[in-house]
């Protein structure tokens, strides 16, 4: 039987629908359905004309007021490349990939146009400093959409804002800049599961917010994802302790209970957002 876009919609979120069973399962909604981090990459090389399609592409993202406030690093040279790298080691697919890029909200250059044309920035810190993140997500989005119809891998990487400082150094990131994320591109070696989706009555709300069912509608999707993605490890076991069914509200809520990433704050309030 063709495979449709209601089978692709199933694996996403492990639960059968009729949505879009009429239809197959192919073009963009297809590959959205399949997508995957992928952290494994075969040596091959990715040509810069396709690196130059792509940014093409990702830079076609809408921007907030058309203010473009984007900058991504390209790190080619070998010994900067291992700088990067080193200062990551928990995540060896960063060495690995043929292609690692810097995705930055940029919001210095708006700043220094206003200087060029005689007025003053004035804009609210903490908007201007949400504006330029999103610019920089959808534009990193928008690249990763377009990798994946190239038949590449893509895996984000914000364990870059763990190392800000010494990041920011290495990318020579001027006051106003900052790093969003990091990405490995690369052809992808392995084929992981799809990870499964919280369900769409979590997260669409029809008219007003409602999240009344969340306790169930956890319970049933840690359940669900268990069976495509367990996890092989439990989170901080000697403070929690061990669980027998150990599932992605487990996970999310040991994850979240230590403070990830206080440096970044002071980061970014020491780089040109008074936040
Ligand atoms: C902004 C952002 C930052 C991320 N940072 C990391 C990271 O530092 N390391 C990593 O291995 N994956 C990272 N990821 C990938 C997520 O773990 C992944 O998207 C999530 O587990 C869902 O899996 P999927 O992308 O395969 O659907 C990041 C994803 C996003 C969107």
């Amino acid at each position: 039987m063709t495979e449709t876009i209601s089978d692709l919609i199933g694996n996403r979120f492990a639960q059968k629908t009729d949505t879009g069973k009429d239809r197959p399962a192919e073009g963009t909604h297809a590959q959205q359905l399949r997508h995957r981090s992928r952290r494994r990459y075969k040596d091959t090389p990715v040509p810069q004309e396709v690196l130059d399609i792509l940014y093409a592409c990702a830079l076609s993202a809408p921007a907030k007021s058309d203010l473009q406030q984007v900058s991504i690093i390209q790190f080619d040279d070998a010994d900067l490349r291992e700088k990067v790298t080193d200062l990551i080691p928990s995540m060896p697919w960063i060495k690995q990939a043929p292609v690692f890029l810097l995705f930055c909200g940029d919001g210095r250059r708006v700043r220094r146009v206003c200087e060029m044309r005689g007025t003053d920035f004035a804009h609210e810190p903490l908007d201007a400093f949400m504006n330029a993140a999103a610019d920089a997500a959808i534009v990193m989005m928008n690249f990763i959409v377009a990798a994946e119809a190239e038949g590449l891998g893509c895996c984000p990487i914000s364990a870059v804002r763990e190392v800000t400082d010494e990041i920011a150094e290495l990318a020579g990131l001027p006051e106003g800049v900052f790093p969003f994320a990091g990405l490995c591109v690369g052809h992808p070696a392995d084929d992981p599961a799809i990870s499964v989706r919280l369900p769409i009555s979590l997260t669409v709300h029809r008219n007003k917010y409602d999240d009344s069912r969340l306790a169930t509608e956890i319970d049933s999707y840690d359940t669900r994802r268990a069976q495509t993605n367990p996890y092989s490890k439990q989170r901080e076991p000697d403070r929690f302790g061990s669980k027998q069914n150990y599932g992605w509200s487990d996970d999310k809520a040991r994850q979240t209970a230590n403070r990830e990433r206080a440096d970044f704050s002071t980061y970014i309030r020491r780089n040109g957002f008074d936040i």
